[in-house]
């Protein structure tokens, strides 16, 4: 995390670029109805102007310490930490400091993850674990305007919902703008990116296919199957 508060007074002019302290951090996460949201492995948390992370990166720890109390065993502590991670939702307007949010998010999954399960379960990460973390930070720490909705190159914001299937470990990821998630409609019906894909090899029988993910183990994330 940038150690100053501010990068430049342009920026700050411009766009309201004044980062958070960690003090006064702690001091608002400690608040009782955010501190029982913590609490809550599975309740989500958007930050509409994320910067660098100082409030994401700190809600993360403080999840991944839930998901170590509730976890007996090293692949469901894995299991959990991705739950807690999949509820953490970013939007930056600032392709730099999405860099450094998705950076910052990565490293410090990665380093709390591996202390715990040397410290409280004696063995070494699961690789898998660390790579489907980087998908799910990938798809919620999205660049563009809150406000607006839509990213620098003017497509829609997307977002992924990733939701416990029913079957044990298993999650189901589906895709939503953003405008969908605050105006409570439809998903996207279709990964995205896909129909872009599909029109390179221009086949006639794809033109109406939906692509979606399809249900996986948790940790298996990372292979981003579709159907
Ligand atoms: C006051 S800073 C706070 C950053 C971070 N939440 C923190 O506490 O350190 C506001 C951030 O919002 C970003 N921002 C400004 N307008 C935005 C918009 N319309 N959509 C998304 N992010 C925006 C800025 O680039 C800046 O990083």
């Amino acid at each position: 995390m940038t150690e100053n508060l501010i990068k430049s007074a342009d920026r700050v002019k411009d766009h309201g670029e004044v980062f958070t302290p960690k003090k006064i951090v702690d001091l608002m996460l400690k608040l009782p109805e955010i501190d029982a949201k913590v609490k809550d492995l599975t309740a989500t948390f958007l930050e509409p102007s994320a910067g660098e992370g100082a409030f994401l990166t700190e809600l993360l720890l403080r999840k991944m310490q839930v998901a170590l109390q509730q976890s007996s065993t090293a692949s469901e502590y894995g299991i959990n930490c991705l739950i807690a991670l999949s509820t953490l939702y970013g939007i930056e307007l600032l392709e730099d400091n999405v860099e450094a949010l998705v950076m910052n998010m990565n490293d410090t999954f990665r380093d709390e993850y591996r202390e715990k399960i040397k410290s409280s379960f004696q063995t070494t990460p699961d690789m898998k674990i660390l790579k489907s973390a980087k998908v799910v930070i990938r798809a919620n720490m999205a660049q563009g305007d809150a406000l607006k909705r839509i990213t620098s190159e003017g497509d829609p914001i997307i977002f992924s919902e990733w939701k416990p299937t029913g079957k044990k470990d298993y999650v189901q990821r589906t895709e939503y703008t953003f405008d969908a998630i605050v105006e409570d409609t439809e998903p996207t019906g279709n990964v995205h990116g896909a129909s872009k894909q599909l029109d390179l090899f221009a086949l006639d029988d794809n033109e109406d296919k939906q692509i979606q993910y399809l249900p996986c183990k948790w940790q298996n994330i990372y292979q981003e199957r579709t159907n």
